[in-house]
């Protein structure tokens, strides 16, 4: 991988000026390369029409272009059918999706102590409503899953087991196939918020055989308001209508209608077709460079930036950097994350995250304000994570 080359597609990381950005807020959204930006704006230029509708010879490219979008999203996590990728909004609109359309009421969702508020939130509204009861399996203090604790929370009562595949606060990583295994075993669904896996690790949904996963657009070189449910197409006949209108029907009478099928059935009024495309063009991208070779190149800064600092910072989640994905979270004693932040924005131009990371249940439980996160991506370089580590050593003197 030709990390300098890789770096040319981004043009914000090639401002010239004294501190160039060090961008380490990956995690929560990462940059786009002028391919996918090429892409949205050819939608505009070319063919910025209604697609599926018109029959006019510009809807109807339009309208090709949106299915090649869709075939490729189906290529990239070798789902089986296209119709089993739904576009969505993000994550959180496909998990809400899965919320209400699948009869969970009486069952139990099983998720972690660990979860994104979009796979939390909506659970616990659930729960306050007398629709489900929720169930959360234990973590170990390090942040790696104890599948024993799984496997002693599920019983014949979860209806569907929804959990965040790799983890947005400390990049662990769960044992999915052992988890869809014991799923499945006891007649439940399992939901995958896969958010942080499918732009940093090759998925496979067919060899995988999960029932339903969501990830976001804008987390893998996409468009900000794009992303992805795929269903398992088996699922769909247990599955209502969600958001219903414009081509969610194939014909309506006064006191009637009939719906249109999946994923058609799912994706209510205009859609953001330049987003999907924009969507498309991330995912080639991604599989032009290689899933192994990002997730490489993840570990080794990863690891530059775990021996620079293990000893110096309170750091959450498991001390092997292999663990952590491309995650390095942290609190320095006595500092305020938020001015931590600051301080490396102003210092040296490094963008990362301060706060709760949408993980505000596990923060209240460890009674803790927040923390540091960088979050990097393959076209983060060694020099960059050097820079990082003696930028955060320099703000540890200081408060001595
Ligand atoms: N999930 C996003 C993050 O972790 C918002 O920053």
């Amino acid at each position: 991988m030709n990390i300098r080359k890789i770096r040319e597609d981004f043009s914000i990381l090639q401002k010239d000026s004294k501190n160039p950005l060090i961008y380490f807020d990956n995690a929560c959204m990462t940059l786009r390369p002028r391919q996918v930006i090429e892409s949205i704006n050819e939608y505009y230029e070319e063919y910025p029409v209604c697609a599926l509708r018109s029959h006019h010879k510009l809807s109807r490219l339009a309208t090709e272009k949106v299915d090649v979008a869709r075939k490729e999203v189906q290529k990239f996590i070798s789902a089986k059918k296209r119709n089993e990728v739904i576009f969505t909004k993000n994550t959180t609109e496909g998990i809400n999706l899965i919320a209400n359309t699948l009869n969970l009421k009486g069952g139990t969702i099983l998720t972690h102590d660990k979860e994104h508020n979009s796979n939390h939130v909506k659970w616990v509204d659930m729960v306050n409503k007398g629709i489900i009861k929720h169930k959360i399996v234990d973590t170990n203090e390090d942040g790696t899953f104890n599948l024993e604790n799984f496997e002693n929370k599920i019983d014949k009562d979860v209806k569907l087991v929804s959990m965040g595949h790799i983890s947005n606060l400390d990049g662990v990583e769960i044992p999915l196939k052992e988890i869809i295994k014991i799923t499945h075993d006891n007649g439940a669904k399992i939901l995958v918020d896969a958010a942080q896996s499918v732009p940093h690790k090759e998925i496979n949904v067919k060899k995988l055989g999960v029932d339903f996963l969501a990830f976001s657009g804008h987390k893998m070189l996409g468009p900000t308001g794009t992303g992805v449910l795929y269903v398992n197409e088996k699922n769909y006949e247990e599955m209502e209508g969600f958001v219903l209108g414009g081509e969610t029907v194939k014909d309506a009478k006064y006191g009637s209608f009939e719906y249109e099928e999946p994923p058609m059935k799912y994706e209510a009024g205009l859609q953001d077709y330049s987003g999907q495309i924009g969507l498309a063009a991330a995912s080639r991208y991604l599989s032009r460079i290689g899933m192994k070779s990002i997730a490489k190149q993840e570990e080794k800064i990863n690891k530059i930036i775990t021996e620079g600092l293990i000893d110096s910072v309170e750091l959450i989640g498991p001390k092997d950097h292999k663990l952590r994905s491309g995650i390095f979270n942290f609190n320095i004693k006595n500092m305020d994350p938020h001015i931590i932040a600051g301080m490396l924005d102003s210092s040296r131009n490094i963008a990362v995250r301060s706060g709760a990371h949408c993980v505000h249940s596990w923060f209240n439980k460890l009674h803790l304000q927040g923390s540091v996160r960088a979050s990097t991506y393959f076209y983060n370089t060694e020099e960059e994570a050097e820079i990082f580590s003696n930028e955060v050593k320099k703000l540890i003197e200081l408060n001595k």
